[in-house]
């Protein structure tokens, strides 16, 4: 039996679910099977295995340089860490660009290689659709991405905000019902004005989640390593911080090495004891036979 039918796992059904009902979706990023299992015991309903793992895990500058083996590795450690959350593994810049062949086939390397139930991209291009309507077609969910879509920054002029004047605001809601049509099961609203993106929120039948596009968003992700004060290169306005976990770990590490230093790490609890007998005994057989000192140590 799959893991999907062993537990009640979270699927594109829920989230139409939960917005009938106005119940919010809960959604962060995770890159490696630790975080991800923290993420799915704590109930988040989809986990986003982004692209900003290039910037946030890798420490390159955008997201552009990390690779579709890069992307396949961290989710399918991603999946190993998760029982019920939906996972959704971003396809990275130039993996869908190409042709509708071509993104089709890194499509499924995220589904058959790394277990993930969809796949993201970003931008609503003629080829895009295609490429959505193609993968819908063959029982591939795939979630949408408007507004800013970092794998674009250059030609966007940087971090910006998209949808601030009322003709951006039009195209973006041109943009998320032509996504819709194609067939995608949500559609991720970075940095859009929250009315912008509350309207479009109210004209789409499948959910919107927002990552500074305000509350009236159905759902709501960020970087994991931003809530958690992880990630310090710089703090996005949007981020709510929950936790410092930046700070804590520095402690905790300093701490240790002050430990090492004074050799009060390991104690005798957190050592492997070796009995006076067979001590006794070891120290005889060294005598009877001293080991040989090979070349190396001389
Ligand atoms: O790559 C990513 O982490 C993302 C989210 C921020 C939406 O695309």
């Amino acid at each position: 039996m799959s893991k999907m039918g062993a537990n009640k796992a979270i699927s594109t059904l829920t989230f139409k679910k939960y917005k009938r009902e106005g119940r919010k979706i809960v959604c962060l990023t995770a890159y490696d099977y630790s975080t991800a299992k923290i993420l799915d015991k704590a109930g988040v309903d989809l986990i986003l295995v982004g692209d900003s793992l290039a910037m946030v895990a890798l420490g390159h500058q955008t997201t552009h340089a990390v690779t579709m083996d890069e992307m396949v590795h961290h989710t399918l450690a991603v999946t190993r860490g998760v029982q019920s959350a939906f996972v959704v593994a971003d396809l990275p810049f130039m993996s869908y660009q190409v042709d509708v062949v071509q993104a089709i086939t890194n499509a499924g390397r995220f589904i058959k290689e790394s277990h993930a139930h969809a796949v993201k991209l970003e931008g609503a291009t003629k080829l895009n659709l295609e490429v959505i309507e193609r993968l819908v077609g063959m029982g591939i969910p795939v979630m949408g991405h408007l507004g800013f879509t970092p794998q674009a920054i250059h030609s966007l002029g940087g971090n910006r905000v998209q949808g601030r004047s009322a003709e951006e605001a039009y195209r973006l809601m041109e943009e998320s019902q032509a996504l819709e049509k194609a067939g995608v099961f949500s559609v991720v609203l970075e940095m859009v004005p929250a009315t912008v993106a509350t309207m479009i929120t109210k004209q789409l039948m499948v959910p919107t989640i927002g990552i500074g596009a305000g509350n009236g968003c159905d759902g709501q992700i960020l970087v994991t390593d931003d809530l958690l004060g992880k990630f310090t290169d710089f703090k996005p306005r949007f981020v709510r911080q929950y936790a410092n976990l930046s700070e804590l770990c520095q402690e905790a590490i300093t701490h240790y090495a002050e430990d090492v230093r004074a050799s009060t790490f390991p104690n005798a609890d957190e050592s492997f004891a070796f009995t006076v007998e067979e001590e006794a005994k070891l120290h005889d057989l060294i005598d009877e036979n001293p080991p040989a000192i090979s070349e190396v140590t001389c």
